[in-house]
């Protein structure tokens, strides 16, 4: 996937249609592994419900994570860096649904995944001074997300903060977080396709998530802001 398949909205009708999408973003280096696939599915879902989605995996795209210029509080958008997020962040903002799948390393989400994370920094508003009030230009849209994670071991400490490390800001970003996937037990490159019953699991979840995604999004802005420190 690249430069291509980036969206333009051509009319309102087409807007609404793109806005009901769903982006599937995977976080593992490893392709055809073990998020790949887990992604996929939960992504045959949506599409088993007849709504349009966008897979694109983090490492085919170069870009680094934020380096804190804050030239996003004047643009609205990350102007500070031009790489390849520049290409992602026409998907983010059209799609109101948003998969993340992400591999376990070292307790946490991967290094594309965080980096991408970061990268949402730009669509935070916060007002003056510092720290005070801010709030999420993504919030009140109706926005809703599924989280997936997959590790080797077998107990929820050892899959440690993954779930929590996308969970805490998409929230922040005023997603509502549908359903959760955490699996467990699989290390081998694409071991997950012997277990049918996560494969089956995950279908339901995109299906769910997309059924989710046909309820209408708010007309106004309605998001939350939260008071900061
Ligand atoms: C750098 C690295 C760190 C890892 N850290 C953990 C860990 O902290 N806990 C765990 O259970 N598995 C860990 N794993 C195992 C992976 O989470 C596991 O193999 C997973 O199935 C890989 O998914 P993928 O095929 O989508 O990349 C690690 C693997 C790598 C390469």
């Amino acid at each position: 996937m690249g430069a291509a398949d980036t969206p333009s909205v051509s009319n309102g009708e087409d807007r609404e249609k793109r806005r009901s999408c769903v982006l599937g973003v995977g976080g593992s280096p490893r392709k055809g592994g073990n998020s790949d696939l887990l992604l996929a599915q939960l992504l045959n879902g949506v599409k088993a419900h007849a709504t349009r989605c966008h897979a694109i995996q983090l490492r085919d795209y170069q870009y680094t994570g934020c380096i804190g210029c804050e030239k996003c509080r004047r643009t609205g958008i990350c102007t500070g860096l031009r790489d390849g997020m520049s290409l992602l962040y026409p998907h983010i903002i059209h799609a109101r649904g948003m998969i993340l799948v992400s591999p376990t390393h070292h307790y946490n989400i991967t290094s594309w995944m965080k980096s991408f994370i970061d990268r949402l920094y730009c669509f935070y508003h916060f007002q003056a001074p510092r720290p005070g009030n801010w709030s999420s230009r993504l919030a009140g849209q109706g926005r809703k997300a599924v989280i997936g994670a997959v590790c080797e071991q077998n107990s929820p400490k050892d899959m440690g903060f993954t779930l929590d490390a996308m969970r805490y800001p998409l929230e922040a970003l005023g997603y509502e977080i549908v359903a959760e996937l955490p699996v467990y037990g699989i290390f081998d490159r694409a071991k997950i396709k012997q277990h049918p019953e996560i494969m089956t699991r995950a279908r339901k979840i995109g299906h769910d998530l997309a059924r989710s995604l046909t309820i209408a999004p708010p007309t106004a802005f309605s998001g939350p802001s939260m008071a900061g420190g």
